[in-house]
């Protein structure tokens, strides 16, 4: 019923699509997370540039900024523009999926400004701060030494407020309005998303502990709750670029939802393989990761499925490719480049080497990246007046074209660049000089392994001009354009 409900809305919105009302106040929030996401990508990009050039020249910049530093800015600036993203495409969604406006909009303000210039001390006090004793107050004020979620706990408390007063907009704001099947789904993985951020919280001096817990976020995060999440948002995006119908992608939902927590949740045990925990997780996380791909394929054929299905008709082309780039670059980033190291047999010799690196990087751009800019693009659409953004732009679309081109091409070259600096470090490192500390530093100085750091570089280059051109468009796209967007004859109409 609801769901019947929300398809006449579809409808609606989708026969309209030239009364180009003023954004609601939801909407302009979602452009601001919109844009302090594309900042902190511009920030990851020049720290992993740093980063890259440390490998190059090992001196540069010793003592001012240091790599571990370089690096930490790198990934967390990551993880949180990801998340930027990932709210501001919920709150462009919500209330065109609820059907009325968003509930407690002043407290969704405050709390992006008290996100935000968190984020920006805890980036400040990085800089400042880069080394110092391993203390209690270390943990609380400056750094709490886990992977990718580095923030000292003050701030992790802070950041579970502020995703609490999050969910209460968006759940507040579906209970108000309508259910759908995408909304449901997506406000019960909202819960398990922000549930499992307090696993990495703790501290315990055991370090096999303390890795398996944490893992429970890294993991558990990005193979089973992001997943779900950018299933959901992409099953909303699907809708209102092609007209696909509401059945259509709840049930490709809701498959994917079962195959990806089915095979995610004990997938973790990936990590588990080398860390001090017992020698079961061997067999229950070769097993289950090997199933992750899946719901992976199950995605793409979902996306080109339903492009095909419309014959590639849609209202806003650039969103509509990054969206399929999002489906093919979670299936080879994620899907690809994770099974081909998830089994025991082959992690005991590509463990922590640069495949590692080559797989996070196509997985964290292919499937995260991606699907942020496409509803960047979305939200630039009708922000500029709901105008065209189909085939035939003032400037053929060159803009958004190559910086798709550039970002994607850059990716996948750094991707095969660093599996090549990895297969090397396998080989020598691990393969023939049997794991020692000799062959470590071995495998790190052949002419493999430095030409590939090399294109690395090269490729990252690319990636950033890309960015850069990325950004321009996004500046530029749609003003001054007179012509309204298209109208698509999706399913949702023509029903
Ligand atoms: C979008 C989803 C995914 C993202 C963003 C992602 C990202 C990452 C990252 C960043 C790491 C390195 C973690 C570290 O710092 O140690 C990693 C490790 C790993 N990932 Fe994924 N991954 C994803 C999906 C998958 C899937 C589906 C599989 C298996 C089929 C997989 C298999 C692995 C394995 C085995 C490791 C451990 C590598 C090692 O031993 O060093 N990943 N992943
Ligand atoms: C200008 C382009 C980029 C350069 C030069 C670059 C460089 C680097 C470097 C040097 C590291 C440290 C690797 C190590 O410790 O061995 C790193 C780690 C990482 N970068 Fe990038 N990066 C770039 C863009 C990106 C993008 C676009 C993403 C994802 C959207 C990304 C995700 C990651 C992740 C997940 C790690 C941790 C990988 C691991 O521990 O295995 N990077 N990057
Ligand atoms: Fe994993």
């Amino acid at each position: 019923m609801a769901e019947a409900t929300a398809d006449i809305a579809a409808t609606e919105v989708r026969a309209t699509p030239a009364a180009a009302k003023a954004l609601s106040a939801a909407q302009r929030l979602a452009l601001r997370y919109f844009l302090v996401a594309m900042v902190l990508f511009l920030v990851q990009m020049v720290f992993g540039l740093l980063a890259g050039l440390q490998f190059l020249m090992p001196d540069f910049l010793h003592g001012a900024l240091d790599f571990n530093v370089n690096r930490m800015v790198h990934i967390n600036a990551m993880i949180v523009w990801m998340l930027y993203g990932f709210i501001g495409s919920i709150y462009w969604l919500v209330e065109d999926e609820a059907g009325v406006p968003l509930v407690g909009i002043r407290l969704a303000q405050a709390t992006f400004w008290v996100l935000t210039i968190a984020v920006a001390v805890v980036v400040i006090v990085f800089l400042v701060v880069q080394v110092g004793p391993g203390e209690m107050r270390s943990i609380w004020l400056i750094n709490e030494g886990r992977e990718y979620i580095e923030a000292p706990r003050w701030a992790d408390i802070g950041i579970v407020l502020c995703m609490a007063a999050f969910f209460y907009n968006v759940a507040a704001t579906f209970m108000k309005g309508r259910w759908s099947g995408i909304s449901g789904t997506l406000v019960l993985d909202l819960i398990a998303l922000a549930g499992l951020y307090f696993a990495g919280m703790f501290y315990t001096t055991n370090i096999s502990v303390d890795q398996y817990w944490w893992w429970w976020v890294v993991h558990l995060w990005v193979e089973a709750t992001w997943e779900v999440l950018v299933g959901c948002i992409m099953a909303w995006g699907l809708m209102k670029t092609l007209g696909v119908r509401r059945k259509i992608v709840t049930t490709w939902l809701y498959i994917e939802v079962a195959l990806m927590f089915g095979s995610g949740i004990l997938g973790l045990g990936h990590h588990y393989f080398w860390i001090g925990t017992p020698e079961y997780w061997l067999g229950i996380g070769g097993f289950f990761s090997a199933l992750e791909p899946i719901p992976l394929v199950a995605m793409v054929v979902h996306a080109v499925y339903d492009a095909g299905r419309h014959g590639f008709q849609s209202n806003n082309h650039p969103a509509l490719a990054w969206l399929i780039a999002h489906a093919f670059g979670n299936f080879l980033g994620a899907g690809v480049w994770g099974f081909i190291q998830t089994l025991p047999q082959i992690n005991l010799y590509t463990h922590g080497t640069q495949w590692t690196a080559s797989h996070g990087h196509l997985a964290f751009f292919g499937a995260y990246a991606t699907i942020v800019v496409a509803f960047v693009y979305l939200a630039l659409q009708r922000w500029r007046g709901d105008v065209w953004m189909s085939g035939g732009l003032p400037d053929k679309g060159r803009k958004w074209k190559w910086a798709l081109a550039l970002l994607n091409v850059g990716a996948l070259g750094m991707t095969i660049a660093l599996l090549i600096a990895g297969y090397e470090q396998s080989f020598t490192e691990r393969a023939i000089g049997g794991s020692t500390w000799q062959a470590y530093f071995a495998g790190q100085t052949t002419v493999w392994f430095v030409q590939a750091m090399y294109w690395r570089m090269a490729f990252g280059v690319l990636m950033t001009v890309g960015l850069l051109l990325l950004l321009w468009d996004f500046l530029t796209i749609g003003r001054g354009e007179t012509r309204a967007a298209k109208v698509v004859p999706g399913d949702a109409n023509t029903r």
